[in-house]
């Protein structure tokens, strides 16, 4: 522990954390009687709590998000540097970093030209529901302005992100919702009636033709999906999914928007999950893995043919997109994501994602021969989600306190993993896993190590 924190005195700490913070998606009335857990240090794929527990962090932080891992001095010292050189002015101007990693952001994305900067997943997004609205009121008096989402996909904690997002108890008591965003069907082979069909994810993509064409093509602007679902349960689009999706958004008119707030920055050993499938989004947002989390950052990304639907003359005083983000205009951001993707190609992290993510899978297939309860293994890359089942036939899904059970015995064991939380009826019953992309086999065989010993006690 450096000097610093061996002043502090951690029962303070605990107690003031116990006194006055409010955690997010934590039960309170149990920490009345135990104390919360609090991260003091990392360094590559371990953290260290305020009592010297020492864990391996199987999810990245928590929610996916520290992908080059723990304690990168290069990082901090680029932030250092620039912090206090120039920290902050608004993005209506521009700033050195804003513009050098927009630049080498958008070399990793073919087909897209603009980056717009905001702070947080949800409120990328948030800009992207922005665009759709303001297109369509340039463009046909607000008329093509309904967004279509995925069941099971998540995109963000704010009232409209919650409108779009298929999950239901992530939704339930925070309505009354925004108007205009409309469900379709997920595409999850697993759980579907046709789902072993060669031609189910076509069938899968045309659901939204179906919703598209009862809405009124003439109302609908735009089309959410995440590339690989995250917390509705690490679901990877079935064959030939996305290809039909792009075909009916062209034919009739429905901008694309890929929400890449988890799968981003080389997640699944590509820059972005999109780039598996061929599909070419009008909108692509990005926030966790951008800078790993040592700034916060976002970005909302579109094409150059969007970008002109917004160049009007300025004697058109409404007609350009009028939204801010104060803390876009932190230079803290850019500049770590700047270095955050220098490590990424320097080390080679999306290779290392695809070979160990691989490894990953291979491991958790074995696991799943040894356990009946484990109902179905999916992912991408280091992005991997293990399905529990009472049993397989009937793939009636555990209940939320077996999976929950899961996670407890594996964090005994010094190994964080998670699990989809509160998010659906019935669901809850996926565990998650999302190491750094600097993990090693001996890393992935603690993981599976670990879940293995968890298994064989929960779950005979
Ligand atoms: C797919 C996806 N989109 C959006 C968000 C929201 O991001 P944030 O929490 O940064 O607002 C999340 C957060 O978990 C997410 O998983």
């Amino acid at each position: 522990m450096n000097n610093a924190l061996s002043d502090i005195k951690s029962s303070d700490v605990v107690s003031s954390d116990k006194s006055h913070v409010w955690h997010h998606l934590a039960q309170h009335k149990p920490m009345q009687t135990t104390d919360p857990m609090v991260i003091v240090e990392g360094k590559g794929l371990r953290v260290t709590d305020i009592n010297g527990k020492e864990y391996l962090d199987a999810l990245s932080g928590g929610v996916w998000t520290v992908n080059v891992g723990y304690g990168r001095e290069s990082i901090a010292k680029a932030v250092h540097d620039q912090l206090l050189k120039m920290c902050y002015f608004v993005n209506s101007a521009g700033n050195i970093p804003g513009a050098q990693f927009a630049e080498k952001l958008i070399d990793k994305m073919p087909g897209m030209s603009r980056v717009y900067y905001s702070n947080s997943g949800s409120e990328a997004n948030e800009k992207g529901f922005k665009l759709v609205r303001q297109l369509a009121a340039l463009k046909n008096d607000g008329k093509k302005h309904k967004i279509i989402y995925r069941d099971r996909d998540y995109h963000g904690t704010t009232i409209t992100a919650l409108s779009a997002t298929g999950q239901i108890q992530r939704r339930d008591q925070y309505g009354p919702f925004t108007p205009g965003f409309v469900e379709m069907p997920h595409c999850m082979a697993y759980r579907a009636v046709n789902g072993d069909h060669p031609d189910y994810g076509v069938q899968a993509a045309r659901e939204l033709e179906r919703v598209i064409l009862e809405q009124g093509p003439d109302t609908v602007g735009a089309v959410i999906l995440e590339s690989i679902t995250a917390g509705g349960g690490v679901i990877t689009p079935p064959e030939g999914y996305f290809e039909t999706i792009q075909e009916i958004c062209v034919k009739y008119g429905v901008l694309i928007h890929i929400d890449e707030v988890v799968c981003g920055m080389g997640r699944t050993g590509k820059w972005f999950g999109y780039q598996h499938y061929g599909v070419k989004p009008d909108i692509v947002t990005m926030a966790k893995g951008v800078a790993s989390g040592y700034a916060a950052i976002s970005t909302t990304v579109t094409t150059e043919d969007l970008f002109n639907e917004f160049l009007a003359e300025p004697s058109e005083k409404m007609q350009y997109f009028r939204d801010i983000s104060t803390f876009g205009g932190c230079a803290g951001g850019p500049v770590a994501a700047l270095e955050n993707m220098r490590i990424i190609e320097q080390e080679n992290l999306l290779d290392n994602a695809r070979k160990m993510g691989d490894y990953l899978l291979d491991s958790l297939y074995e696991l799943q021969e040894k356990y009946p309860v484990i109902g179905d293994v999916r992912g991408k890359g280091l992005f991997v989600g293990v399905e529990m089942v009472k049993d397989r036939k009937s793939k009636e899904p555990v209940s939320e306190s077996l999976t929950a059970g899961v996670v407890a015995d594996c964090l005994q064991q010094g190994v964080m993993i998670g699990r989809t939380n509160r998010s659906f009826t019935e669901h809850n019953n996926t565990l998650c896993l999302s190491p750094a992309l600097i993990c090693t086999k001996g890393d992935l065989d603690e993981i599976v190590g670990a879940i293995d010993n968890a298994l064989a006690k929960v779950a005979i």
